[in-house]
């Protein structure tokens, strides 16, 4: 069968990641161990995903349970578990928010949160902020911040980088982070919404200020523009507060949460207040496997773990501790909030990163090259940080041979 065998080393997959040298086979907590037995310290959380770490015992057993009842029902059919993880998310969630429709992604959530409010208000326009990432599906990469020409059009000399989409789906306007001004000129009556990540992730942990958050909030009421939260990355739990909306006392109409959202198995969530939510009827929204009976488990074990377990309290706690005492060795000083950090680091973020590969520990990059991204699971211990910190401190401030003259 020449020409058809494949051969391990084969490669089967699309060759789209810029992938790590760690060949991770298992992980208990928030160690993960490689196929030769070597421990890494989990700082990255699979990118946010894995709140509770590896092998949860609340996690293992809800989805034990739930796979042995019924694993898998469509929307047509009413599920208890799911109205349970809807009124489990709800209570969780800010003051306000009434409805949850499931879906199974950071970026269906928010194409989902944008298609409600072009629905509710009638307008085509959406202003966005810069450095935002919202997901590379149409409407969702529309809102990102393309980083690119003239005007963050997101054309690259000339070509158009809307995650390779011709066009946009409708008119975007950015304006810049946290610009009062700007954002008061730009939402106009024209606005159906503004989106918003109150943590920026990607962009590399820039946190939204309370008074950014509240004006946008008092602009949009006034102007009868949909404000949107992006909570993908910064919700549950991460900032220490099940969401960024209850840090800032500020709630949107509209809320999306992904990511570690049901702890590691797809799921998303739009959370709606319900003058939005009533004004979707029959086949207005939709999905397969958004709101399927295991994600819906996994919603509910998630919750109970991160308020039983004092979860929020010790991502509060260990956070202020990592910004006291990370600033050292190659790192200058400390963004973001919660357990969404960005260490801003002299040399290049991509070298730190690797020296802390070296010395057992995984950590994210961000778009900004001097950053490193923490991202651990709400489980960190203080014996993790101390690792961190020790790792940090024995590191120089720049690679060698890079020394300031
Ligand atoms: C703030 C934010 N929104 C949306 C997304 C897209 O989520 P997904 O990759 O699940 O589609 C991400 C992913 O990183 C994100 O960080």
């Amino acid at each position: 069968m020449e020409g058809f065998a494949t051969t391990p080393k084969a490669p089967a997959l699309f060759d789209v990641y810029d992938t790590l040298p760690l060949d991770i086979v298992s992980g208990a907590g928030v160690v993960l161990r490689e196929a030769d037995g070597r421990e890494v310290l989990d700082f990255y959380g699979g990118h946010a995903v894995a709140v509770l770490g590896q092998g949860h015992p609340g996690v293992v057993a809800a989805l034990e349970r739930q796979v042995r009842a019924l694993m898998f029902q469509s929307n047509l059919i009413p599920l208890d578990v799911r109205e349970r993880a809807a009124r489990r998310l709800l209570r969780f969630g800010p003051p306000g928010m009434a409805r949850v429709f499931f879906v199974n992604s950071g970026a269906e959530a928010n194409e989902n949160a944008l298609r409600l409010a072009f629905r509710v208000t009638g307008r085509p326009r959406v202003v966005a902020v810069e450095g935002a990432f919202h997901g590379r599906t149409a409407a969702a990469g529309a809102v990102t911040d393309g980083g690119g020409g003239p005007g963050r059009e997101g054309a690259v000399g000339g070509l158009p980088r809307w995650y390779g989409f011709p066009q946009r789906p409708f008119p975007v306007t950015f304006v810049d982070f946290e610009d009062l001004v700007g954002l008061e000129r730009e939402v106009q009556d024209d606005v159906a919404a503004v989106i918003v990540e109150p943590v920026q992730g990607v962009a590399g942990a820039r946190a939204m200020s309370t008074t950014f958050l509240r004006a946008a909030r008092d602009l949009t009421r006034r102007r009868g523009t949909v404000l949107i939260f992006d909570e993908v990355q910064c919700g549950m739990g991460r900032t220490g507060y099940p969401f960024a909306a209850q840090a800032h006392g500020v709630t949107p109409d509209v809320l999306t949460v992904a990511k570690g959202l049901a702890g590691g198995f797809p799921a998303g969530a739009v959370l709606a207040r319900e003058e939005v939510a009533s004004r979707m009827g029959h086949g207005d929204l939709g999905t397969t496997f958004g709101g399927g009976p295991l994600a819906c488990a996994l919603v509910e074990a998630v919750i109970d773990a991160i308020e039983g377990e004092g979860l929020l309290e010790n991502v509060r706690r260990l956070s202020d501790r990592m910004r006291r005492e990370c600033v050292r060795g190659p790192v200058e000083s400390v963004q973001g909030m919660g357990f969404l950090l960005g260490l801003r680091t002299r040399p290049e973020a991509r070298w730190v990163l690797a020296e802390l590969r070296g010395r057992g520990i995984l950590a994210g990059a961000a778009r900004d090259p001097h950053v490193v991204r923490l991202l651990p699971p709400l489980i960190l211990e203080d014996a993790h940080v101390d690792r961190l910190v020790e790792a940090l401190d024995s590191m120089p401030a720049e690679p060698p041979g890079k020394e300031m003259p």
